[in-house]
């Protein structure tokens, strides 16, 4: 079946979630970030990701809002930083991320070959849509699906069959793209078309699906959606 919808994870994948650290470090009163931010950015990510499985497993769901706020108290700590003028600011910058530089034009030129655009993303709605306008890639994309609605992270497979209940399209028909291995690689289990962007040359995850297809960032999409 060829590809007709594209989905994109959203922070990793579209949003660079590094920028928020990056940017707080170079702002005058935040010295103590800036011998720190970039190992701050990778426990803050790891810990986010670490409290969205475990609350999946526990049957405990909280928005991602929250659980980045618990990621981020815990980075914090460990690196020994505090206060709430930094903390706010942080969270102040991860509501409006950069985009990686080529997306708008990736996005821009699979809308124009007609195919249907989404986020399925983590992300609880306002986030996402705060996110989404400062990135400038609204407009690109028919809609944003969050697993608010469905209340259990990723990869738990009522996330991934919003997409078919969405756009009423067969999974063989979906092309699912992800900076996170184990999404990709889950999303392969489910019966999605996968792209993991491994912008970092990690290793693939061990896990029983792997990613059909592995590019260090988002430029070739439009030519590889093509071939499928
Ligand atoms: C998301 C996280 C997993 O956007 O990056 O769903």
């Amino acid at each position: 079946m060829p590809i007709t919808t594209c989905i994109f994870d959203a922070y990793g994948t579209l949003f660079d979630v590094s920028s928020a650290a990056r940017a707080a470090a170079h702002e005058p009163g935040n010295d103590a970030l800036a011998g720190c931010w970039a190992e701050l950015a990778v426990d803050w990510r790891s810990k986010q990701l670490e409290y969205t499985w475990l609350r999946a497993v526990a049957n405990a769901h909280d928005d991602f809002w929250q659980i980045t706020q618990d990621g981020l108290d815990w980075a914090m700590e460990k690196h020994g930083l505090t206060g709430d003028n930094l903390r706010n600011r942080l969270m102040q910058l991860y509501a409006k991320l950069s985009a990686y530089p080529e997306v708008p034009q990736m996005l821009g030129s699979l809308k124009n070959a007609g195919y249907k655009l989404a986020i399925l993303s983590n992300g609880e709605p306002k986030m996402l849509q705060s996110a989404m306008t400062s990135a400038g890639i609204r407009d690109l994309l028919d809609d944003c699906l969050s697993v608010e609605n469905v209340g259990v992270y990723k990869p738990h497979a009522r996330v991934y069959d919003m997409v078919g209940d969405r756009f009423g399209c067969a999974n063989d028909e979906v092309l699912f793209v992800s900076s996170n291995g184990w999404d990709a690689g889950c999303a392969t289990g489910y019966g999605f078309h996968t792209v993991w962007v491994n912008r970092l040359g990690n290793p693939v995850d061990r896990l029983p699906w792997k990613p059909h297809h592995t590019l260090s960032d988002l430029t070739s999409i439009p030519e590889l959606v093509k071939t499928l």
